[in-house]
């Protein structure tokens, strides 16, 4: 087997809050970057964009959907939802992937999104390359209209993953995968 082989056959995520300094510096950061974007992409649209979360402006927006999460009492589980929003600030560095899937007439929205979904998966393993840990996270306020106006999307626009990069050493345990049974089959007519 191949390092590559072995590397895709291994491969984990960290959990998100396990993410210490140091974090990428710039140049890795760039790199990782130009790895992420990397994907398959129909029609060459590039229906997705990168915004580095800086940790002042994770304070900020954890301040804001903080609030925003107040204000919403009838929302279900508030301490679960805290949670989710409370982990925007550990990582050293959070990247978003937004996607800007739109309707046009060769390529469906479908495929677009999926482009951003390869670009986040890629973005994993592109901090694994350089050596870091990563997570792909997204949260409630990724799925809330007023939300999303605090994290600056423009219309039409959504959250395809949040991607939390450090460092860490925590054991990362094995994770049940599906049975290659469960999931593939043969059609031969
Ligand atoms: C779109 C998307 C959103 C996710 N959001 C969360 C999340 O909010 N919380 C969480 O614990 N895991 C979330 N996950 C799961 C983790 O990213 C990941 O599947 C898990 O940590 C194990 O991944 P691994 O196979 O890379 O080890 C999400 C996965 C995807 C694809």
């Amino acid at each position: 087997m191949t390092e590559l082989a072995e590397y895709l056959k291994t491969r984990r995520s960290s959990l998100s809050m396990t993410l210490e300094a140091p974090g990428p510096d710039v140049a890795q950061l760039n790199d990782m970057l130009i790895i992420a974007s990397r994907v398959p992409d129909h029609g060459k649209l590039a229906p997705w964009r990168f915004v580095l979360w800086t940790p002042q402006a994770r304070k900020t927006m954890h301040e804001d959907l903080t609030k925003l999460l107040a204000d919403k009492p009838d929302m279900p589980d508030p301490a679960k939802k805290q949670q989710g929003t409370d982990k925007i600030l550990h990582a050293p560095c959070v990247v978003a992937v937004i996607s800007k899937a739109t309707n046009h007439p060769k390529v469906p929205q479908w495929e677009q999104i999926l482009s951003a979904g390869a670009v986040c998966q890629n973005m994993l393993m592109a901090a694994n390359a350089h050596g870091f840990e990563a997570q792909w996270l997204t949260a409630w306020y990724v799925y809330d209209k007023d939300a999303n106006e605090i994290l600056q999307l423009e219309k039409g626009e959504a959250v395809a993953g949040i991607i939390h990069i450090g460092s860490s050493s925590t054991v990362k345990n094995e994770r049940p995968r599906p049975e290659l049974g469960d999931i593939f089959s043969i059609r031969d007519s």
